[in-house]
C-alpha cells in the first residue's frame, strides 16, 4: 500500500522527492528519501504528509524514497522508510508484506545484527547485508536474499560505493521509466511529466540499473529479454488542475470517462460476451466500491437472463470447491493490484477457471493474470475513493449486459445520453449538496436505503460517506430496514432514500416507515414526493439509473469532508490500492 521511488540520473533526489508527492496517494503515515554521500547514506525522514515538506537538492545521481501505509510498526520516523543495513552501507525501499519475517529476524539477531525499527522491511535489507558476505555482487546478494522471502514484495536498493540501483518485484507492482534518468516506481503517476517510456516489471523480476536497465529472473539468476511499451495517458490527468480537490476533479470527469468506458475493442468485448454466454458459472468478484459495483452488475445481468454470483473477494474460499474449467470469474478492480483480489483470482486459475477483468491500470498485476481484459479508460484516479472507476465499471457492466441479447449500441447509446444527463447534474448538485452537507456535518449515523439495482447503490453511497467523513453511514436494501435496523432511528436521524421508478412505491413506503419514527428524509429520485423533507432530483436513465444515483451522493460526501476540515483526497487510515491482505 505505499509508494516507492528510485531515481539513477541528474536532480535524483529533487526528482525522488517530486515523484513520492504524487505517489503520496498510495500511503500517508510518513514518508522518507536517502541518497548516497561522501560519509555514508543521508537519509530523511519525517512522520506526515510529504506535500507538508519542502524539496531539496543533493547532486547524487542516486536516490531512492517511500511514502508509507503502516502494517508492521507504527506511524514513526524509525519505522519510515528508506530503512539502513546495519552497517549502513545499504538503503532499501519495501512495498508489500514479509510473511516470514520473524523466522528470518531471529536468526540475524542469532547472527548479531540488530534492528532499529519495528518494521518487516528493515530484515530484508539486513539480509542483503549478511548475503554480501557470501556473495560476489550487490545484485547476487539481494537475488540471494529475495529467494529466502516469503510474501509480496517491490523494492528498490543501493550500496554504497555501487553506482547502481537494484529492484525487484513480487506481488506488488513496480514499472520502469525510460527518460533522461531511469526512474522506478510504484506506478507511472510518479515520472510521467518525464517519460512515457516504461516497463512493467512481472513477478519475480529483478532489474539492475547501471549504465542501462537488465532484466534478471529472481530464481535462475539469468538475464531476461524485455520491450518498453508507451504510456497511454499523460501527465496532466494525474494533476488536479483548475480544482482544488482530485476527488471533485475525479467527479467532475465522468461524463466523459462514461464514454470512454464504453469504447471497448470488439473483439474483446465479444470474447467476453461470448465467454459469459457459454459459460456454466459466473463468479462477480471484487472489493469495496468494485464489490459494489459486481452487485450492480448482478442486477445489469439478471435483466439479460444471466444469473451470475457476487463474492467479495476475500470471502472467496467459500466458492472455491465449485470452480473449474467451464467456470467465468469477472474480476473488478480500479488499480488492479488488489491483494484480497489477486489471491482470489491466483486460487480460481488453480482451478481451471477462465478469468475476465474489468480494471483501471494497464499492466496491472489483474490484467497479466486475466485471459480477457477490458479497461475502463478513466484516466488514473488519484483521489483514494473511487468515485470516475465505480461509474466506469456499471457502464461496463451495462454494455455487457446489452451484449448478451446482441444490443451493445443500445448499450453505448444509453450511456452517451445517461453521460449528457450527469454532466448537467453535477454542476446543478454542487451547491445543493454543499448546503446540505452542512445540515449534516454534525450528525453521527447517516443511513442509506435503495431497491433493486438502488441497493449496491445504498451500500456505496455509505462506503462514500464514511471512508471521506468519518460519519457513520449505513446502506441496506429498503425492505431490510423492518427486519432490525428500523430499532435505530430516533428522532432527526438523517436517511437517504433512492429511488427508482420500478422501486419507487415500496421505497417510499420504507421512507415512510422512518419517517413516521421521526427520521429526516433525503429522498433522491428523477420527481419530488412530500414525504421527503429534502429532494434530490436526479435524471431519469432508465437501466442506467444507478449511475445517476452516485452523482448527488459523491457530491454530497466530498462536501461532508470539506464541511469537518478533513482532506478528500487522503482520510485517515486509507490508501488508494490495498496490495496487502
Ligand atoms: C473505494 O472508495 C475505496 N477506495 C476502496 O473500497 C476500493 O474500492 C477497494 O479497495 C478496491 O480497490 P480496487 O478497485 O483498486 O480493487
Amino acid at each position: 500500500m505505499c509508494g516507492i521511488i528510485g531515481i539513477k540520473g541528474n536532480n535524483a533526489t529533487e526528482k525522488a522527492f517530486f515523484g513520492l508527492k504524487i505517489l503520496e496517494y498510495r500511503g500517508y503515515d510518513s514518508w522518507g528519501v536517502a541518497y548516497p554521500s561522501n560519509n555514508g547514506f543521508s537519509v530523511t525522514k519525517k512522520v506526515g504528509h510529504i506535500s507538508n515538506s519542502e524539496p531539496f537538492s543533493s547532486g547524487s545521481n542516486i536516490a531512492i524514497g517511500h511514502t508509507r501505509w503502516a502494517t508492521h510498526g507504527n506511524v514513526s520516523e524509525k519505522n519510515a522508510h528508506p530503512h539502513l543495513s546495519m552497517d549502513g552501507k545499504i538503503a532499501l525501499v519495501h512495498n508489500g508484506i514479509v510473511e516470514n519475517f520473524a523466522e528470518i529476524k531471529k536468526s540475524l539477531i542469532e547472527k548479531g545484527f540488530i534492528f532499529k525499527s519495528d518494521t518487516d522491511s528493515e530484515v530484508i535489507v539486513n539480509l542483503i547485508q549478511e548475503k554480501m558476505k557470501s556473495e560476489n555482487s550487490f545484485e547476487e546478494a539481494v537475488r540471494k536474499s529475495l529467494l529466502e522471502i516469503e510474501g509480496s514484495f517491490a523494492i528498490v536498493a543501493v550500496h554504497l560505493g555501487d553506482d547502481k540501483l537494484v529492484c525487484a518485484r513480487n506481488g506488488s507492482p513496480l514499472v520502469l521509466g525510460f527518460g533522461d534518468s531511469y526512474f522506478v516506481a510504484s506506478d507511472a503517476t510518479a515520472f510521467i511529466g518525464e517519460t512515457k517510456k516504461v516497463y512493467f516489471l512481472n513477478d519475480n523480476e529483478m532489474v539492475v540499473i547501471s549504465l542501462e536497465p537488465k532484466v534478471f529472473d529472481i530464481s535462475s539468476g539469468k538475464e531476461i529479454s524485455f520491450e518498453t511499451k508507451e504510456l497511454t495517458w499523460n501527465f496532466e490527468q494525474a494533476q488536479k488542475g483548475q480544482y482544488p480537490h482530485f476527488m471533485l476533479k475525479e467527479i467532475s470527469e465522468q461524463s466523459k470517462t462514461l464514454n470512454l468506458a464504453v469504447e471497448q475493442p470488439k473483439e474483446k468485448l465479444d470474447e467476453l460476451t461470448s465467454l459469459l454466454k457459454s459459460s456454466e458459472k459466473i463468479f462477480l468478484i471484487g472489493c469495496g466500491t468494485s464489490y459494489h459495483a459486481c452487485i450492480a452488475g448482478s442486477y445489469f445481468f439478471s435483466n439479460a437472463g444471466l444469473h451470475v454470483e457476487t463474492v467479495l473477494a476475500s470471502e472467496f474460499q467459500r466458492v472455491e470447491n465449485f470452480l473449474n474449467e467451464k467456470t467465468l470469474i469477472v474480476a473488478l478492480s480500479q488499480s488492479g493490484e488488489t491483494a484480497d483480489l489477486l489471491c482470489a483470482i491466483k486460487s480460481a486459475k488453480k482451478k481451471g477457471a477462465k478469468i475476465a477483468s474489468i480494471v483501471n491500470v494497464m499492466d496491472s498485476s489483474l490484467m497479466r493474470i486475466s485471459d480477457v481484459s477490458l479497461l475502463m479508460n478513466a484516466g488514473p484516479e488519484i483521489c483514494v475513493l473511487s468515485t470516475k472507476s465505480y461509474t466506469s465499471q456499471l457502464a461496463i457492466l451495462l454494455l455487457l449486459a446489452y451484449s448478451i441479447a446482441g444490443k451493445a449500441n443500445e448499450a453505448k447509446q444509453l450511456v452517451k445520453e445517461t453521460a449528457s444527463k450527469i454532466e448537467l447534474l453535477i454542476s446543478s448538485s454542487e451547491s445543493e449538496m454543499e448546503s446540505l452537507a452542512e445540515k449534516l456535518a454534525d450528525k453521527k449515523n447517516i443511513f442509506i436505503i435503495g431497491r433493486g439495482e438502488a441497493f449496491p447503490a445504498a451500500l456505496e453511497s455509505a462506503l462514500k460517506i464514511k471512508e471521506v467523513s468519518y460519519i457513520h453511514a449505513e446502506g441496506f436494501a429498503g425492505a431490510e430496514l423492518k427486519h432490525g435496523t428500523i430499532a435505530l432511528i430516533e428522532e432527526g436521524t438523517p436517511a437517504i432514500v433512492l429511488c427508482t421508478p420500478e422501486t419507487r412505491a415500496e421505497v417510499l413506503s420504507n421512507a415512510i416507515e422512518m419517517k413516521s419514527r421521526g427520521a429526516l428524509i433525503i429522498g433522491v429520485d428523477s420527481k419530488e414526493h412530500s414525504e421527503f423533507d429534502f429532494n434530490i432530483i436526479v435524471p431519469n436513465c432508465g437501466n442506467a439509473d444507478i449511475i445517476s444515483l452516485a452523482i448527488p451522493i459523491q457530491l454530497l460526501a466530498y462536501y461532508l469532508a470539506l464541511k469537518k476540515g478533513l482532506d478528500p483526497d487522503k482520510p485517515r487510515n486509507l490508501a488508494k490500492s490495498v496490495t496487502v491482505k
